[in-house]
């Protein structure tokens, strides 16, 4: 019988990804997904470290998967809890001693590693579990990997299994950029970029197995420098126009993007190609250049300001999306005012706000003129009014407009079917079952501040796989 592995996945879609990754290299050993931690055979949580309090959840989440642990144990069973992910990767050391009971940490470059380590994690369960029958002292025997191995990762995993049209697809990971607020080049490491031909191969294989759109992933996407089939480094934009030849794949995404890697050739791609998504998540983070500059972001407002114009101007229909950070240290009202200024300029779709939370060991944690809490508030409460009031408009602004929606999950009611506009908006639509996977022509007739409905104009089932692998 196959065991059953529950996988808690928290944060970015990079860890959706590797989440799906790490179910992939468990299923040759025998582990098979299950729907909750309850009956299963092995937990994985998949963390994050990016913002605050991350760490206490893992402990807190830990503490109920011990006791769910003894019931198994008690009924003559076992559970193996990993800790994988950001946390894992910064603190896992610490896992292992607040929490003895977990059998495996590992960060985010040693997935290929798993099946080796859950091997080795059940022998020493298997033996821990004959000690405790023989009245012997038990203990911990937690496994730890938190190294960035010379050899990339992807080199050692096997090929996706992709369920539905939409998928994931990991191009570069790491980052290189060091700013001052954020972990991540701490955890995820150095900037590290797959070769295109495994890139263009992995996507022809998912377009054959029913994938229509793609969404390219990177912590910094578009620093995306792959060695091509000619022997030389290719940007994103160079990867976009071969991966726009695969017949079948309808549409392709990236995210997310950073200002300063906005070459002229993605700029021309997205003028080129019309299945890049006219949809980009950009973060500026701030609108102040003080701040920016404290960031470490290395672009000012101004910057930020013309690529959008440029953008803009090689696709008229393009819209945005950003992160910002309200309240890094030193931010004044005026970096503030100048951050709304921004947003009221660029006008965004959507976009994800936050507090500046201090991440340990990121200089800017140890910056003088940390920002009061009570201020943070009104400042988030603030800008989330405004780009809220902006994303409300847009989807009116889209009512009486034709769109292409990739119809990939089913309705909350029986002959409803549910997919994502070009910008990213959740869109409603009656439709007949055999639709789900279409890309279907719809015109919006009505939005919602999160959602829009459309009605069928027209419908691209699902291609023949055959034709995809052609
Ligand atoms: N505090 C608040 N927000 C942060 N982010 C990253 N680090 C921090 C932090 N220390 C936000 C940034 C980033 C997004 C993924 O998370 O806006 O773009
Ligand atoms: Fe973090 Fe900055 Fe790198 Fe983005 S670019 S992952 S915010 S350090």
């Amino acid at each position: 019988m196959k065991k059953q592995l529950y996988i808690k996945t928290y944060g970015c879609q990079m860890n959706v990804y590797d989440s799906g990754r790490m179910a992939d290299v468990l299923a040759p050993i025998g582990y098979a997904p299950a729907e909750a931690p309850d009956g299963a055979d092995m937990v994985i949580l998949n963390t994050c470290h990016i913002r605050e309090k991350a760490a206490e959840k893992v402990f807190s989440e830990l503490g109920r998967l011990r006791n769910l642990k003894e019931e198994k144990r008690a009924a003559g069973g076992d559970l193996l809890i990993a800790v994988a992910g950001c946390v894992a990767q910064a603190e896992g050391e610490e896992i292992l001693a607040r929490a003895p009971y977990v059998d495996i940490v590992l960060g985010p470059q040693a997935y290929h590693k798993l099946p080796e380590m859950v091997a080795q994690a059940e022998r020493a369960a298997a033996q821990a579990a004959t000690a405790r029958a023989n009245g012997k002292p038990a203990p911990g025997q937690g496994i730890l990997n938190t190294d960035f191995p010379a050899e990339p990762k992807f080199d050692h995993l096997p090929a996706p299994s992709v369920s539905g049209p939409s998928a994931f697809l990991s191009i570069q990971e790491g980052c290189d950029k060091f700013c001052t607020f954020c972990v991540v080049p701490y955890t995820r490491g150095a900037e590290y970029s797959r070769g295109v031909a495994a890139i263009v191969a992995e996507a022809r294989q998912m377009v054959a197995a029913g994938v229509r759109e793609i969404t390219l992933l990177g912590q910094n996407v578009n620093a995306f420098h792959g060695e091509g089939p000619d022997g030389r480094e290719w940007g994103l934009g160079a990867l976009c126009r071969a991966l726009a030849e695969i017949d079948g794949l309808a549409r392709i995404r990236y995210t997310t993007s950073h200002p300063r890697d906005v070459d002229d050739d993605l700029i021309a791609a997205h003028r080129d190609v019309p299945a890049l998504s006219p949809f980009i998540h950009l973060p500026v983070q701030s609108g102040s250049d003080r701040i920016l500059r404290a960031m470490n972001r290395g672009h000012t407002a101004d910057d930020y300001r013309r690529i959008i114009d440029r953008l803009k101007t090689a696709r008229d229909d393009l819209a945005l999306s950003s992160d910002f950070i309200v309240g890094f240290p030193g931010e004044t009202d005026a970096d503030f005012a100048a951050t709304l200024k921004l947003v009221e300029d660029v006008g965004y779709v959507q976009a994800y706000s936050f507090k500046y939370s201090p991440r340990p060991g990121t200089p800017a944690a140890g910056m003088a003129n940390q920002v009061p809490e009570a201020v943070k508030d009104e400042r988030l409460a603030a800008l989330q009014a405004l780009l809220q009031t902006q994303q409300v408009a847009f989807n009116q602004a889209c009512v009486g407009r034709e769109m292409d929606v990739l119809l990939d999950r089913e309705g909350r009611q029986a002959g409803q079917l549910l997919g994502r506009s070009p910008y990213m908006q959740p869109v409603h639509m009656e439709a007949p079952a055999a639709l789900f996977g279409a890309l279907a022509r719809l015109r919006i007739v009505s939005a919602g501040p999160n959602s829009l409905r459309g009605e069928l104009i027209a419908a691209h089932p699902p291609q023949p796989k055959e034709r995809a692998c052609a």
